[in-house]
């Protein structure tokens, strides 16, 4: 629901390999802090492309694990089930290749120094490999009647991710994966009517710097970063639902909701259905204020549980600094008040800062302004270790 300008964007992309059979460009990163709806995007387009002819590859990346195998034994798989394939020399010809190429990766592997492979001791000859397969696997798709190959690379950030606030460390190998990835893509790029793919990737708000510190030219990765729901996706997004079962909302309910729901998917999806649980429609029934607000402490409930994760993953420091922030009670917060509000300097908290960035808890609407990626933490996260503070489980 709602996504249209964002969803158009990435067809419009797609559509240029269904119809002249040429790559759908650079890399596109889909980036939003968590519960904003990429993967429920990716998912979207990749249907889509999938009825267009597409054969789709889906990976997820994992918190600073390599990829690259999964990634290139997904396209393997798909690639040998599709029907554009069948042809018994163009199948053992491919497996040969993915023979080929696992292999190679694993000498890069092997060969590895300690101080890691880097972008700086790049394998060209695996980025060379990488490429013959993704190129060859997307013509043979082609060349059987389908649209191309499109692969899909969920968490991208997730490999890349530092070992933690204290540790700017990536892991090497992860870190090979995605260099070896973007310089392949990157090349084919350059060349894009030879290759019928598309490379669709989807992270946390910082996923765009962290692939430029893998490679420089990463900075031309095309980021489409999702805003929040607008007023009338949000709307549709609580009565599209009822209304299949003949129910409504009346208009206080509904502004209700969509003010709590601050435009974040996750949360609206959480009050639609406490709200409907409340109020045990029948057809042709109404959802009014009173059911809403009778829902407010089941809303509650669960918003906590998602918060309470994230708050276990913070560490000290960063629970300081998030308590600091919801202090000011203010939707954005200059940084230089919560460098104030706990006595340090700014640059002090620098680490902190980023590493809630990266996390997703946080966001930098603008320059050294912050503010909670969720409706509803900052009142978490002052409720935490004061047990007097009578707001403790209060929505
Ligand atoms: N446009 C939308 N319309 C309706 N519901 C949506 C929309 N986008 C997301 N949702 C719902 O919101 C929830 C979170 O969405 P999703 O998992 O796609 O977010 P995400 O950005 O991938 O989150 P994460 O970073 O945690 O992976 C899901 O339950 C999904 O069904
Ligand atoms: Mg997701």
């Amino acid at each position: 629901m709602g996504r249209q300008a964002e969803r158009a964007k990435l067809r419009e992309r797609l559509a240029r390999v269904i119809a002249y059979g040429e790559m759908m460009g650079p890399l596109t990163v889909v980036t939003g802090p968590r519960g904003l709806g990429k993967t429920s995007l990716l998912r979207d387009v990749a249907d889509q492309a999938a009825s267009d002819g597409f054969v789709v590859c889906w990976t997820v990346g994992l918190k600073r694990k390599p990829f690259l195998d999964e990634l290139l034994g997904q396209v393997a798989r798909a690639t040998a089930r599709t029907d554009s394939v069948s042809a018994p020399a163009s199948r053992r010809h491919l497996e040969e290749l993915a023979v080929q190429l696992t292999l190679g990766l694993d000498t890069v592997e092997a060969t590895a120094t300690p101080s890691g492979p880097g972008p700086a001791a790049l394998d060209r000859r695996s980025v060379g490999q990488v490429e013959r397969f993704l190129g060859e696997s997307a013509r043979l798709i082609r060349a059987g009647g389908g649209a191309g190959l499109l692969v899909m690379i969920d968490e991208l950030h997730a490999p890349l991710e530092p070992a933690s606030d204290r540790d700017s460390g990536q892991d090497q190998e992860a870190v090979n994966d995605a260099a070896v990835l973007l310089n392949a893509v990157q090349d084919m790029a350059a060349e894009k009517e030879r290759f019928p793919l598309g490379v669709i990737g989807a992270g946390l708000p910082q996923t765009k710097t962290l692939l430029t510190r893998v490679a420089t030219f990463a900075e031309r990765t095309r980021e489409i970063a999702l805003p929040k729901l607008d007023g009338p996706t949000s709307r549709a997004l609580l009565t599209e639902p009822a209304g299949l079962f003949g129910v409504v909302w009346s208009g206080g309910a509904l502004n209700w909701a969509i003010r709590q729901g601050d435009g974040y998917p996750q949360s609206l999806q959480i009050i639609g259905e406490a709200t409907w649980d409340a109020a045990k429609p029948e057809r042709g029934g109404e959802i009014t204020l009173a059911h809403a607000k009778a829902a407010e402490q089941a809303v509650w409930n669960e918003l906590e549980s998602m918060f309470q994760a994230r708050w276990q993953a913070a560490t000290n420091s960063e629970k300081q600094f998030l308590k600091a922030m919801a202090s000011h009670r203010k939707d954005t917060v200059p940084r230089a008040a919560v460098a104030q509000t706990l006595g340090l300097a700014t640059t002090d908290l620098s680490m902190a800062r980023q590493s809630l960035i990266a996390k997703g808890v946080i966001e930098a609407p603008r320059y050294g302004e912050l503010r909670f990626t969720i409706p509803g933490f900052d009142r978490f996260v002052s409720a935490q270790g004061d047990a007097a503070n009578s707001e403790v489980g209060r929505p």
